[in-house]
């Protein structure tokens, strides 16, 4: 069986540079460190950040019964109030990946001159929250083309237009010609980060010339959903995992060429027990 491993598989920039942080920040005596939610979904690295001492912080209760410490924020980044009410009563690591404080600079400059905000985006994953809170007017999250084709925005504002940055770019622009064309005044700032596009476009093209494809990363992951999306359209036989022991034998059987890829927050190694299963197994 050839077994091909897509070049882009495994971390991207932002999510390594947020949990070198927690780590640089583990080692320090004498300090309580916290990361603001798990610092990627994945649980063998929170896991072992927590045996060094860094723990996490799920709600904004917690966080503010805080006095001391020192909090890390994660590369999805927060909204403007929670990132000032962190950093009042502790240090702040801020670990948010530079193209998502991009589009809290966007967003909030955007909203300033009145104009309305459309995040093309799934409503409720932190980024999206995250970005909302830095608009200081009204904002739609739009994940859908039923949701694009029913927006209205009865005030008639200008609108612009950004993206969570793991959003899938075909869709991102199906959805904003859907919006374009009910005729407001609109400005568009395709935010979907470079490491995402580079992924998305590597995994379907990978896909589209395998047997089946297997998606290895975490079931919270967005951007690892999202691959998941684009393979599954381009093969049937494309599975998702989140480490090696999900593997099953029906899914590869019969199988001559098989393609891996993996999420933003997939740590290297555990790709590599995949793909080394694969080549011993089949
Ligand atoms: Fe940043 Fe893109 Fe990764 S926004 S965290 S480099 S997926």
């Amino acid at each position: 069986m050839e077994v091909i491993v897509a070049k882009s598989a495994g971390f991207c920039f932002g999510v390594e540079r947020a949990v070198k942080s927690a780590y640089d920040e583990a080692g320090r005596e004498n300090e309580k460190i916290y990361t603001y939610g798990p610092i990627i979904h994945n649980e063998q690295v929170t896991n072992d950040l927590a045996k060094k001492g860094v723990n996490i912080i799920n709600s904004l209760e917690e966080l503010e019964s805080l006095d001391s410490g020192t909090v890390i924020m994660r590369a999805h980044g927060v909204s403007k109030s929670v990132y000032d009410k962190i950093s009042k009563n502790v240090k702040v690591v801020d670990a948010t990946c530079p193209f998502v404080s991009k589009i809290h600079r966007i967003v909030n400059e955007e909203s300033s001159k009145g104009k309305h905000i459309i995040i093309i985006g799934n409503d409720g994953h932190p980024e999206v929250e995250g970005i909302k809170g830095w608009a200081v007017g009204k904002t739609f999250v739009i994940s859908s083309e039923q949701d694009a084709l029913e927006f209205a925005d009865e005030m008639g504002a200008s609108l612009c237009i950004v993206s969570q940055t793991t959003f899938n770019v075909k869709k991102f622009h199906k959805l904003v010609e859907i919006i374009e064309k009910k005729g407001y005044n609109s400005s568009v700032v395709n935010t979907i980060c470079d490491a995402t596009s580079k992924r998305q476009a590597e995994a379907g093209q990978l896909a589209s010339r395998v047997d089946a494809m297997i998606v290895v990363g975490g079931v919270h992951s967005s951007n690892t959903q999202k691959l998941y999306e684009i393979c599954k359209n381009e093969c049937s036989k494309t599975y998702l995992i989140q480490t090696v022991d999900d593997l099953q034998d029906f899914m590869l059987a019969g199988c001559n060429v098989v393609g891996i890829t993996a999420g933003a927050s997939t740590p290297n190694n555990i790709t590599e027990e995949v793909q080394n299963y694969v080549r011993r197994k089949f």
